[in-house]
């Protein structure tokens, strides 16, 4: 069982908390996870009484927790019974947090109890420094309090600085938990687990087997209510600066002493240091970026972004970014890591292809496939080997198949989701699956040059149709390698 707590959440009302933070925390709490006196606090501007509010939550409850298929009807009895214990820990406090006085009546609400306090910035960056201040000024601030950072950390390399220098002012670092959920996602766990878990992959992790590393993160969504925010952000901003950045590092990272927080964090930030720094021609020629048009979505029209709500028309903001990197290190010199993700992709994907050299010699007629191992994030959570095989019959034809581990049929059961990790670590105060402040700072550093060519530059972002996997010129970044993305390979 945890400890009490109090968690207050700005931005409660929001499309995280509503989508994913609350499923998370009522999840945790079926599951008897979390402190029965534990209270949770939402904070934002719009006046709302505790019942209205509660009714929010509980819709949203209703939308975002998955209903596992074949829940019996004794887990959905549970599950009932869970929701009003749940909705009883909500309380509402309506604050604008650009208001700093109002800080002190929340703090009084909180000093009524003896219980660790966790305030989780669930807004967009803009707001940090307003809320930082306000906790500060109000004495929040104390020992005994932790403070969860949404990313991104900022809208570049100098705001992040900015941010971090303020928090670091008000809080100790060992308080501050930089959250990326997808180093909470199970698949990005395991993913540490087959390479550092076996031997049977190091020999070949590195570039004298690997051809090339795929990295995707596919999505089918649009900007949906978040139009407002996402145009000032960017796909760059959104998901490469961060999501895909750790993944490449979980990827690439030598293997660390041990598990400890700080081991893995000092190989992440090794392998962000070793990134190929931009130049005038990988800035011009190894980077796509790409903006949706209308399309069709399976079949139903879908929109172009410029007519999303909350979009400027005529903006530039890309939805879509594929990009070629190098690591500089004796393991991956050479290798190129390919990083990819977009809105209203023609499927959601996220994982991490590694292909493997071809054999140098082959005594086959049948062209020879390289190996390649898929490691799938989602929607499935599973590794693919591909191999080739003989085809039955006769002659020595050679097909591609593949051995699969499915996650799902080896470990039965309900999944943790990556938010729902991730809050349990930070009412634990483990930092393990959190970013330090100097990966943060060498993430921007590296996105920086790519986010001050695109202002200089004024170039519209390429287009393509939504539903499909982007334009044309992503496939040409794999092309100049004599390759192809992962999908275009078939099977
Ligand atoms: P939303 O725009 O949906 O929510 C913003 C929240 O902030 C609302 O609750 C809003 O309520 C509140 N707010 C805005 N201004 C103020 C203010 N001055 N004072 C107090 N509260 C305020 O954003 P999201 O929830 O989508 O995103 C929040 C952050 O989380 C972003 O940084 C995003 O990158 C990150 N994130 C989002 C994910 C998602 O799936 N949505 C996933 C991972 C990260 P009100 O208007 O009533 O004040
Ligand atoms: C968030 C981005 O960090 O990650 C969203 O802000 C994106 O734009 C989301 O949709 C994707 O997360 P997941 O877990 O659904 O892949």
């Amino acid at each position: 069982m945890e400890s009490n707590f109090d968690l207050v959440i700005f931005g409660g009302t929001g499309d995280l908390a509503l989508r994913k933070l609350y499923p998370a925390l009522f999840l945790a709490d079926c599951d008897g996870r979390l402190h029965p006196q534990g209270r949770i606090i939402a904070a934002a501007r719009q006046t709302l009484d505790a019942d209205a509010f509660r009714a929010k939550v509980g819709e949203a409850l209703q939308r975002f927790v998955p209903k596992v298929s074949g829940d019996s009807a004794a887990a959905q009895t549970a599950r009932d019974a869970c929701l009003s214990r749940f909705l009883d820990r909500l309380t509402y406090f309506s604050l604008d947090v650009n208001d700093g006085t109002q800080f002190q009546s929340l703090k009084k609400s909180l000093d009524e109890r003896d219980s660790k306090t966790i305030f989780y910035l669930s807004v967009g960056p803009a707001l940090f420094t307003a809320i930082i201040n306000g906790l500060k000024l109000a004495g929040l601030n104390t020992a005994e309090t932790r403070i969860v950072l949404e990313k991104p950390l900022g809208h570049d390399l100098a705001s992040s600085r900015a941010i971090n220098a303020l928090v670091l002012d008000a809080f100790a670092d060992s308080q501050v938990y930089r959250i990326d959920h997808y180093l909470g996602k199970e698949t990005v766990q395991n993913l540490l687990a087959l390479r550092f878990g076996n031997t049977l992959l190091e020999p070949l992790w590195n570039r004298t087997w690997v051809r090339d590393v795929q990295i995707t993160i596919a999505e089918t969504v649009g900007v949906e209510t978040r139009g407002e925010f996402y145009d000032g952000t960017g796909a760059f901003r959104d998901m490469v600066q961060n999501h895909l950045l750790n993944l490449l590092c979980i990827t690439a990272m030598e293997p660390p002493s041990s598990h400890d927080p700080d081991s893995v964090r000092d190989e992440k930030l090794r392998v962000l240091r070793s990134l190929k720094p931009w130049s005038q021609d990988t800035l011009r020629e190894n980077i796509v970026r790409g903006q949706y048009r209308a399309g069709s979505m399976a079949g139903v029209p879908a929109v172009a972004y410029t007519t999303e709500e909350g979009v400027a028309a005529g903006s530039d903001t890309e939805t879509y970014v594929a990009l070629r990197t190098e690591i500089l290190n004796w393991r991956w010199a050479g290798v190129p890591f390919y990083l990819r993700t977009g809105k209203r992709m023609a499927e959601r994907k996220a994982e991490v292809v590694i292909s493997f050299k071809s054999p140098p010699h082959s005594i086959f007629d049948s062209p020879l496939a390289p190996n390649r191992l898929v490691i799938t994030l989602q929607p499935e959570e599973n590794v693919r080997l591909y191999t080739m095989a003989k085809a039955p019959g006769d002659g020595m034809r050679l097909r591609e198949v593949h051995l699969d581990l499915d996650f799902k049929e080896f470990f039965l059961g309900r999944r943790q989701d990556a938010y729902e990790r991730l809050l349990l670590d930070v009412l634990r105060g483990n930092a393990t699956l959190f970013m330090r402040r100097d990966e943060a700072d060498e993430a921007w550093r590296w996105c920086q040059p790519v986010l001050d060519s695109w202002e200089q530059d004024g170039t519209p972002p390429l287009s393509y149709a939504a539903g499909s996997w982007g334009p044309a010129a992503s496939s040409r970044l794999t092309a100049m390698a004599g390759t192809a993305w992962h999908e275009e390979l078939g099977i």
